[in-house]
């Protein structure tokens, strides 16, 4: 059997890391043994530099990970707070023993952020690595992410101001400039959303969840891999012909943006019909010369106008149809701090794929979730294999074939 390692190593060696039913994995730093963990063996022997913790403070850490220390659930596995040894305070991801994807990303997160240190990322102290256990351990943020906070229907007691909003959408604006520009190779990160972007206790923002990251080297024009992410912020030409980019993180980010000044999430099926998604809301809007109505009202007019119109046009430049019209990320970054004009002269509709995400809904409601992940990660393998050319032939994926990681 032969699988890809880390993308890492697609990407700038083209070389494959062949495995065998037992695989190698780390013990603690430096050591091995041979672990078989759920289907996928994979070599880890090239991840340095990482902390590795025992299974037995972790588990005293979190209480032995009781359900009043859980601060968190994503396609991952859960998330427990918890104190560490030496007193500080971390937030510890267990990957759920079943999940086939998750080793996957497990070491592509590792990978990725090991290596990089900015402060609108999150900081990984390390990670376990025992017998069945596959855990990251990172640092605590107070806040949880916007998508608990800011979008989770006004259960939290953060006031988000003008000031903070703008603020967040700046900081996660620098770390996506960092990923995709600074970091050699460049990081695209694929799955930018309100739930991995975590809040600190000042309210500084920090971009999460390094799973489903990709490394493109700078040769590299794009990736052709197996659809990832989750379907409102999925740019169509991602979603449609598996082409990513980093200007399909620009896309989400536009999502994102609109997200963060209007308040609300991107599909939401109990509004009227023409206000159901925000893209097409805020297109609509901006046609109409109405785009102040797009500012979320909890602002109760406490909020700079003009400043806010211009954040949602630079969403809308975003999330433009065609990547080429959207700008690179530290163009988004100047926009948004003043230091460029935004131009929307020819500002073209944004592209939605929701009329396919209703297709996936019916399938999903038809109890096909399962087959839906399964094919997903069947074709992810094929597809991974012709990934690192800039003539890669692309398949046509269906919309049946994205794995979708709404949580
Ligand atoms: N460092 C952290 N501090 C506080 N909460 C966190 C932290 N990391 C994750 N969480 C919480 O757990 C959720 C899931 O974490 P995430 O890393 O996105 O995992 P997944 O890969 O499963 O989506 C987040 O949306 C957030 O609510
Ligand atoms: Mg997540």
């Amino acid at each position: 059997m032969i699988f890809r390692a880390l993308e890492f190593d697609q990407l700038e060696h083209q070389s494959y890391s062949v495995m065998t039913c037992c695989s190698h994995l780390f013990t603690k730093k430096g050591s091995f043994s041979a672990t078989r963990f759920t289907g996928i063996d994979i070599d880890i022997s090239e991840i340095q530099n990482v902390n590795f913790y025992t299974y037995k403070e972790l588990r005293v850490a979190t209480k032995g990970f009781s359900l009043a220390n859980k601060i968190g659930q994503g396609g991952f596995g859960s998330v427990y707070k918890g104190k560490l040894r030496n007193g500080s305070l971390a937030a510890i991801k267990v990957l759920s023993a079943q999940s086939r994807q998750g080793v996957r990303e497990f070491l592509t997160e590792i990978k990725a952020i090991t290596s990089i240190d900015h402060e609108n990322l999150v900081q990984l102290y390390g990670c376990c690595v025992e017998e069945n256990h596959r855990i990251l351990v990172y640092g605590y943020l107070e806040n949880n992410s916007l998508a608990q906070t800011l979008l989770g229907g006004g259960h939290s007691s953060i006031q988000f101001s003008w000031i903070v909003r703008r603020n967040i959408c700046i900081g996660i604006a620098r770390g996506l400039a960092f990923l995709h520009e600074e970091v050699r190779p460049h990081i695209i990160h694929r799955d930018i959303k309100a739930s991995n972007v975590l809040l600190d206790n000042d309210l500084q923002p920090k971009i999460s969840d390094f799973g489903l990251a990709k490394f493109i080297s700078p040769n590299l024009t794009h990736i052709s891999t197996c659809v990832a992410g989750t379907a409102g912020y999925l740019a169509p030409e991602y979603a449609i012909r598996s082409r990513v980019t980093r200007k399909s993180d620009i896309y989400s980010f536009g999502v994102l943006l609109l997200e963060i000044v209007s308040g609300r999430p991107n599909t939401n099926r109990r509004l009227p019909a023409e206000e159901q998604y925000l893209l097409t809301r805020a297109w609509n809007l901006y046609e109409k010369g109405e785009l102040e109505s797009l500012v979320d009202s909890f602002l109760d007019g406490d909020v700079n106008v003009e400043e806010s119109i211009k954040f949602c046009k630079i969403g809308l430049v975003c999330t433009q149809d065609s990547p080429q019209l959207r700008p690179h990320m530290s163009t988004v970054l100047k926009m948004l701090n003043g230091e460029k004009d935004v131009n929307v002269k020819n500002l073209t509709k944004p592209s939605m794929i929701f009329e396919f995400l209703e297709a996936i809904d019916e399938e999903k409601q038809k109890g096909k979730a399962e087959i839906t992940n399964t094919s997903m990660f069947t074709d992810s393998r094929k597809l991974d294999d012709s990934s690192s050319g800039t003539d890669t032939s692309f398949a046509t994926m269906t919309f049946t074939s994205i794995y979708d990681r709404s949580n």
